[in-house]
């Protein structure tokens, strides 16, 4: 969140041409309305950047980066919202004014930069003491997993001395009070009133945000031992479900893909064998926030866990809530090896590399693991297996991926393609018979998608469509948070009689990855004409409106409101919006 008046923000804005700005970092060409240059969010050899100087947002066909100015600088320069707004500033020689924060948030903020300040001395302390003759048995062990010289300086890896409050020590010589000390992490305070270090004599990994700090570090035993691996607890700037290690690097790698393994170890090994692109969680259970911030620098995961049940288990646990947030999904199990890190030291990165290329799709990989239950010998587990099979089936999209997908299960099981088929069959005119009631045409999510973003588009384009359309369209109804969000934006600025375009709209969006699907969403934008409009926005809306019900309704058909459901449905498909209603 900015801490600016919004005027300020208008000035910054309005005093950095978007065009300029950019052209700063990217070659731009004209190109009609627009400036055209090669992405600099992903690799392309032909143009898909375009900047449009009217609007003052850019917006990648490529890749989908988008946004304003403001998000370009935090997106390219890695920056937080405020500053980037400072980059901006200097930029134009404008003398931004001291900021006003309530007195807690002050706090917060003093207290959040001495954690980070604690956290670069840490690392510091850690690596001096790996290069010293206290860290050679550290070293030895470095050396012994095979870490190059080159990692071990890009990961910043040290060593925490067996001495017990040699970091306290260090951090109050630097003038840190014992309160801020203990509220890192890396030091606690005994019964006795004596400070301890949380970590000694461990291989320490600092754990580094998107941003580029230090927030935390997992500290590995040297050798055999219990616990094996510690880490440091949450604190006011370490959270561990919204950060991966390793992802500070990844991210610059711009692939459109990421390599998620389990272990620090693995994570090194593989970036150290020239894949960056690959990130690790952090000990912890891997979640719909780790996703969503997968999701933000990738299009599609590979799931790279250990050859044990518990790596299965993992991917398993892993696939849905990857899948929720949009990720393609595929899975890679390393053969032959414990896990990524051992196979690479057994085989070489050429290998990896090829192992890398057979990662096959979570749906054929689960159906393995569905073939794992049953005895294909016997006639009834078949029967079961190809019910299971046509319950897989049925979250896949397209016919020919169906398809595909059954000739290799076929291949692999020696049960015959026709004999999964009427299974499926059989389970698709079961749920019809339960879907009955929602019987209609345009169900598949592309569809309702775009009619989400077209009444987003309409809305903006004319008070006079928001005026209409408000009537009769809540923003729940869009059913996505990210749309019903961006709805509620645009009705708010609306009902406050502020203007409603698209810089208006971004400046209510605070995080990149939000900027980015927006103006992506309007770079999709159909211009109608008067005639048209009526008929796309009734269309629309009742597209929309049957989704909403059908949602509700297939959520639970045990509701008792069922009924008033089902009526509010067919209400909505009679409803007529005529141009005259505002
Ligand atoms: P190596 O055994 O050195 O190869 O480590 P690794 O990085 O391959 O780790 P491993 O696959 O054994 O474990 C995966 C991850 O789980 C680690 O990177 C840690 O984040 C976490 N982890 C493993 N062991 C422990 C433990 O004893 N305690 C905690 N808190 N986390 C652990
Ligand atoms: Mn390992």
């Amino acid at each position: 969140m900015s801490f600016y008046p919004s005027e300020v923000i208008d000035d910054i804005r309005s005093g950095n041409d978007i065009v300029d700005v950019v052209g700063e970092f990217v070659k731009l060409k004209r190109s009609g309305s627009s400036y055209v240059g090669l992405c600099p969010f992903h690799n392309e050899k032909t143009p898909s950047f375009h900047v449009n100087q009217e609007g003052q947002f850019y917006h990648c066909f490529g890749c989908g980066a988008g946004g304003n100015v403001i998000g370009f600088i935090m997106e390219h320069e890695n920056l937080s919202f405020g500053d980037a707004v400072k980059y901006l500033a200097d930029r134009i020689n404008y003398t931004l004014p001291e900021v006003s924060f309530t007195k807690d948030a002050q706090q917060k903020r003093e207290l959040r930069q001495k954690l980070y300040d604690i956290h670069k001395i840490a690392a510091r302390f850690y690596y001096d003491r790996l290069m010293s003759d206290e860290g050679r048995t550290a070293v030895e062990y470095l050396d012994k997993r095979e870490v190059s010289i080159g990692a071990r300086r890009k990961f910043g890896l040290g060593y925490s001395p067996i001495a017990k409050g040699a970091l306290y020590n260090r951090l109050k010589e630097a003038g840190f009070d014992d309160d801020t000390i203990i509220k890192s992490g890396l030091v606690y305070k005994r019964s006795d009133n004596t400070f301890y270090d949380k970590f000694f004599n461990r291989l320490m990994f600092p754990i580094i945000d998107v941003y580029g700090n230090i927030i935390g570090f997992g500290g590995r035993i040297l050798g055999d031992g219990q616990p094996k691996y510690l880490n440091s607890p949450e604190t006011d700037i370490f959270n561990k479900s919204k950060n991966l290690y390793n992802l500070n690097l990844a991210k610059q790698a711009r692939a459109g893909e990421l390599i998620l393994v389990e272990g620090y170890m693995d994570a090194i090994a593989i970036y150290q064998a020239g894949f960056k692109n690959v990130v690790a969680s952090l000990g912890t259970a891997f979640n719909e926030n780790h996703s969503k911030v997968m999701k933000a620098y990738a299009d599609s995961v590979i799931l790279l866990f250990d050859s044990d049940d518990a790596g299965v288990k993992a991917v398993m646990r892993a696939i849905p809530v990857l899948k929720g947030a949009g990720l393609k999904v595929k899975v890679l199990q390393v053969v032959d090896a414990k896990d990524p890190d051992e196979y690479i030291k057994k085989f070489g990165a050429n290998a990896f590399g090829e192992l890398l290329n057979k990662a096959k799709s979570h749906i054929l990989f689960r159906a393995e693991q569905i073939q794992k239950q049953f005895d294909l010998n016997n006639i009834e587990d078949r029967i079961d297996f190809s019910k299971e099979i046509a319950k897989l089936m049925s979250e896949v999209d397209s016919t020919i991926e169906v398809d595909a997908y059954l000739k290799e299960v076929s291949r692999l099981t020696q049960i015959d393609v026709s004999a999964i088929r009427s299974e499926i069959d059989k389970l698709n005119n079961g749920v019809r018979e339960i879907k009955n009631i929602n019987r209609r045409t345009n169900t598949n999510k592309k569809g309702i998608d775009g009619a989400r973003e077209d009444i987003i588009n309409i809305v903006m384009a004319n008070r006079r469509y928001y005026d209409i359309i408000s009537q009769y369209l809540k923003p729940e109804e869009l059913l996505e948070p990210f749309y019903i969000k961006i709805l509620e934006i645009i009705y708010s600025l609306y009902s406050k009689d502020k203007a409603v375009d698209t810089q208006s709209v971004l400046d209510c969006i605070e995080t990149p990855e939000e900027q980015r699907k927006f103006t992506a969403i309007f770079v999709k934008r159909i211009k109608f004409n008067e005639d048209e409009i009526i008929k796309a926005i009734n269309d629309i809306v009742k597209n929309i409106k049957n989704s909403y019900y059908d949602k509700l309704i297939s959520d639970d058909y045990t509701n008792p409101n069922i009924s008033q459901l089902i009526e509010n449905k067919r209400k909505a498909n009679n409803l007529y919006i005529s141009l005259s209603d505002g």
